[in-house]
Formats: C-alpha cells, sequence, structure tokens
C-alpha cells in the first residue's frame, strides 16, 4: 500500500501551449478513495494517465509512496488500471482474462489459479470463470475488468469511468460494490468520473478540476457544505445551487424585500457593490407572507414522493432568474402560483461576483 503525490504536476500536450493539466498538487494518503471529477475535457484523464506513466509530465513530479516515479515506466509503477472501455480478451475465458498479466509475469499456475479464485469469489464470479467474456452481461464484464486489477494486487488502483458503459440502475449499484470492495482491500485509489454524484457517494475526498486547474480537494461535506468557489459551488449538488447576484444592504444582501443577514467578514471582503449569494433548493424557507423575501412564480413541480423540487422564476433587481426549492411532498404548490421564499439564516453562501472566490467563512 502506499501513499499518491501529485506535486505540482504539469502535462502540456505537443503542439499546445495551454497546459491540459496546470500544476496538479494533491496528496493521497495510504487507504484513501481519491476522487476525481470535472466537466469533459477538464484533465481527468490525462491527470490519471499521468500517474499510470501513460503520458509525460512536463513539469512538477509524481510519487508513489517515497518513490519518484514521474518518469519510471507504467510496469515499474506497481499500479493497475481499469478503463472505460475495459476491453477483455474475447477468445478468452474469463478466468485466464483475470489471470492474464499475472501469466505475462511469469507467475506459475497453481499461483495463478489460486489468485484468479480469490479475486473470482470476491467479485462474485466464481461460477463464470470458465465462461466466455460475451457470455456475461455488462455489469459481470465489469467486474472481470476489476478481477485482472485485483489479482495483480498493486499498490495503486486507478479507474477511468469504470461505470460508463452500464446503465443507469446497474452503475448505481456496481459503484456501491466497488466502493465496498476498494474499503476492503484497503488498496489506495484514484477514480474518474464526470458525475459529480458518483464522486460524493464514492470518494472518501474529492478533488474538483476545471481547465486543467484544481479547484477544491475535500471530503464530499465539506464540498458540498462549503464550496471554494462558484464554480464548485454549481456542479457540486443536484439540483444545482441557486446562485444570485444580490446587493450589498445594511447587515446583510437585500434579497427580494428581505435583508438577509450574511456574516459581516464576508461582506467587508468584497470588493464589488454586489455578492453572489449561493442557496441550496434545500434551504430556503416558504412564507405566506407576501411582504418579505423573493416572489417565485411556479413554472414546473416535480414530485418525488418524499419532497417535491418547485422549478420557478423570481424577478431579481432587473433580471429574471431561474430558482429550484425543495418543498415537502405533502406541500407542494400550485403550478402558476406565487411562492414567497427566504433563505434559511446561516445557510448561504457568499461568493465575489467579480472572481468567484468564497467570501463567507
Ligand atoms: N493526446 C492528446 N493530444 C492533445 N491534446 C489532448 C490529448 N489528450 C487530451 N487532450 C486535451 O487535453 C485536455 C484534457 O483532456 P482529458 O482527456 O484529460 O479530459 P477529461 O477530463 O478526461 O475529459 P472527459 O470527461 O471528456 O473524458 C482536453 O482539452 C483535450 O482536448
Ligand atoms: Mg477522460
Amino acid at each position: 500500500m502506499a501513499t499518491v503525490t501529485f506535486d505540482k504536476a504539469t502535462r502540456i500536450y505537443p503542439g499546445s501551449t495551454k497546459p491540459a493539466v496546470d500544476a496538479l498538487e494533491i496528496d493521497i494518503a495510504d487507504g484513501e478513495f481519491l476522487v476525481l471529477v470535472g466537466p469533459s475535457g477538464c484533465g481527468k484523464s490525462t491527470s490519471l494517465r499521468m500517474l499510470a506513466g501513460l503520458e509525460d509530465v512536463n513539469g512538477g513530479a509524481i510519487r508513489i509512496g517515497d518513490r519518484d516515479v514521474t518518469h519510471l515506466p507504467p510496469k515499474d509503477r506497481d499500479i493497475a488500471m481499469v478503463f472505460q472501455n475495459y476491453a477483455l480478451y474475447p477468445h478468452m475465458s474469463v478466468a485466464d482474462n483475470m489471470g492474464f498479466a499475472l501469466k505475462i509475469a511469469g507467475v506459475n499456475k497453481a499461483e495463478i489459479r489460486q489468485k484468479v479464485e480469490e479475486a473470482a469469489k470476491i467479485l462474485d464470479l466464481t461460477e463464470y470463470l470458465d465462461r466466455k467474456p460475451k457470455a456475461l452481461s455488462g455489469g459481470q464484464r465489469q467486474r472481470v475488468a476489476m478481477g485482472r486489477a485485483i489479482v495483480r494486487e498493486p499498490q495503486v488502483f486507478l479507474m477511468d469511468e469504470p461505470l460508463s458503459n452500464l446503465d443507469a440502475k446497474l452503475r448505481v449499484s456496481t459503484r456501491t460494490q466497488i466502493a465496498s470492495l476498494q474499503r476492503r482491500l484497503g488498496i489506495t485509489t484514484v477514480y474518474v468520473t464526470h458525475d459529480q454524484v458518483e464522486a460524493l457517494t464514492m470518494g472518501d475526498r474529492v478533488a474538483v478540476l476545471k481547465d486543467g486547474l484544481l479547484q477544491q480537494v475535500d471530503t464530499p461535506r465539506n464540498m458540498y457544505d462549503k464550496p471554494a468557489n462558484l464554480f464548485v459551488a454549481g456542479f457540486i449538488g443536484s439540483p444545482a445551487m441557486n446562485l444570485v447576484e444580490v446587493p450589498i444592504a445594511d447587515g446583510g444582501v437585500k434579497f427580494g424585500n428581505s435583508v438577509v443577514p450574511v456574516e459581516r467578514d464576508a461582506l467587508s471582503a468584497a470588493t464589488d457593490k454586489t455578492v453572489t449569494v449561493g442557496v441550496r433548493p434545500e434551504h430556503f424557507d416558504v412564507t405566506t407572507d407576501s411582504d418579505t423575501g423573493l416572489a417565485v412564480t411556479v413554472n414546473v413541480v416535480e414530485e418525488l414522493g418524499s419532497d417535491a423540487f418547485v422549478y420557478g422564476t423570481a424577478q431579481v433587481g432587473s433580471e429574471t432568474k431561474d430558482l429550484v426549492v425543495r418543498v415537502g411532498g405533502r406541500d407542494v404548490p400550485e403550478k402558476g402560483s406565487t411562492l414567497h421564499v427566504v433563505p434559511r439564516g446561516g445557510e448561504t453562501h457568499v461568493f465575489s461576483t467579480s472572481t468567484g472566490a468564497r467570501l463567507s467563512d
């Protein structure tokens, strides 16, 4: 087992001037499950491939444990990678697919068989060992790809969107299996996804990337409760956090007819006349008093049984803003009606409108 360190690791592809990954700095603990997440093209796969040795590192360093692996070939890094297209060998049985890397490494047959059987047991694949991949379901094939990584007993697992070929339901059950398997094996894992729900549910910590730049590394809880900037605030959480540019008022910010108190420090740090306030859909209080808060016209209601999301519009200053408000499943407003909402005290996030940086604690 081992720690993994990205020490200002940079990748500039030939012919490009802008780094695809720019001075990435993350310290991953021994046994940790770290998820890299961000929109398409933000540099997730490039970061993982640098760690795997499949991509040159043009600046900074990468360490596994205290070994500097920056310029080591992939085979000397003691890692195993699971890709999105896990490409099993179609003519080989499941057992041979799983044991292939060991065979290449010259491990004897009996030992290979033992390791494959152990991995198959963990992955619930024992009864499929003699089948060919084409006779397996998508989820089972995905587990074979995991098995191929497990039998090698690497110091680090790398996974690049391993679930994206699975249908939605299977993806949810498989992500739980992978997360619990990783915890059982205790092998340091770096996992790439563009799906923020997957990131939050699987990771011990989550690293958000945008345009090759690390935005925040944090536990899922902190990422949700204290996003470091407007980008993370809008990216993490579903439905997304409401972000509204509002004027600064005496003692707080003006939110429709109400002044919502926010931390004094946050406002004194603001350099503009406005700040951007973030409110999660579940952090609005709905009032019947039409003189308070912000009037939201209800456009669509999404009922989920236990609760419901109200998609509406509100007039904020001279702008019409789309807002999402979570309400109780038994208090669902009529389409076309008007709700008055006030952000709950202590549940607002204040960001600089111009820089996007978080101003509140
Ligand atoms: N071999 C390459 N040569 C040149 N540019 C590349 C190469 N591979 C990736 N890039 C560029 O580097 C940036 C990061 O790509 P990367 O594949 O790391 O993104 P990603 O976050 O994994 O995206 P996705 O979610 O779509 O898989 C992109 O702008 C991409 O176009
Ligand atoms: Mg990718």
